[in-house]
């Protein structure tokens, strides 16, 4: 339905705009305007960067984003509050799925438990790759890294917002399962920031 839904969109955007607009919105599935570069401030840019943060450092997003301890976290309201470790001694190990030991898999299945406190799921359920690390790294660490391709998967900021919009694990941080809070704003606002924000020129916030 949701996919009926935007095509019926496109189709209607693509109608009213003249043929300027027409290829793009056939190569891609987002309907947002494009913000044009040179009418995006450096103030507008940051402002951007500051609700891609809040989304980014969401308990959601940061819990898989973690670090060489390859631990994934338990943070956020649902889980008390103090962040801890994940329990029962999980490690993601190098795999960042924990071949070594035991596999996410084990216990994440495809969907979202439906119990409280059973385990969330997805398509694909394992930690972010360890350069990708956002757990308790600063606004501006995150930046830095988010925009360097030699740390985000060789990712331009189009591939990015098109990540953000569409990737099974980042939507997952809006249907959390039950008790858990969800990410703040939705996946299309998100990739409609990144998208300002890169019209910018992604500047980062200093210190
Ligand atoms: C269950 C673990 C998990 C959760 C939860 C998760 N991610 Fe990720 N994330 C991953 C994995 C795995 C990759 C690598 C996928 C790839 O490169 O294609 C990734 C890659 C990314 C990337 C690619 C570029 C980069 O520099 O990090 C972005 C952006 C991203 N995630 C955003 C998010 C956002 C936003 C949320 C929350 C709404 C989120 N993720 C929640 C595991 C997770
Ligand atoms: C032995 C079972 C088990 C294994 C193995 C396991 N998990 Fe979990 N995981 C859970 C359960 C249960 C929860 C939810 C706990 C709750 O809601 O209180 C959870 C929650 C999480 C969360 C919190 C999501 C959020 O933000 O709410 C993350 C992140 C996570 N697991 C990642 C992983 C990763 C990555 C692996 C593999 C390296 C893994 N888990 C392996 C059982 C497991």
């Amino acid at each position: 339905m949701k996919a009926l839904a935007s095509l019926a969109l496109t189709a209607t955007l693509a109608l009213a705009l003249p043929t300027l607009a027409a290829p793009a919105l056939a190569q891609d599935d987002h309907v947002a305007p494009e913000p044009v570069a040179s009418q995006v401030s450096l103030e507008d840019g940051l402002s951007a960067w500051n609700q891609i943060h809040e989304v980014f450092s969401h308990p959601r997003c940061a819990n898989c984003h973690v670090g060489e301890d390859n631990i994934p976290r338990w943070s956020g309201p649902h889980y008390g509050d103090e962040p801890r470790n994940h329990g029962m001694f999980v490690n993601g190990d190098d795999s960042r799925f924990g071949v070594e030991s035991i596999t996410c898999t084990t216990c994440h299945a495809t969907e979202n438990a439906q119990v409280l406190h059973g385990p969330p799921g997805a398509e694909v359920w394992m930690l972010a790759p360890v350069e990708f690390v956002w757990w308790e790294k600063t606004s501006q660490e995150i930046c830095e890294q988010v925009k360097d391709p030699e740390r985000n998967g060789f990712r331009s900021i189009e591939d990015l917002a098109h990540h953000v919009e569409f990737d099974a694990l980042v939507l997952w941080g809006w249907n959390p399962g039950p008790g858990r809070e969800p990410a703040p704003y939705s996946a299309s606002e998100l990739a409609s920031f990144v998208r300002t924000w890169g019209a910018a020129g992604a500047p980062c916030p200093a210190g």
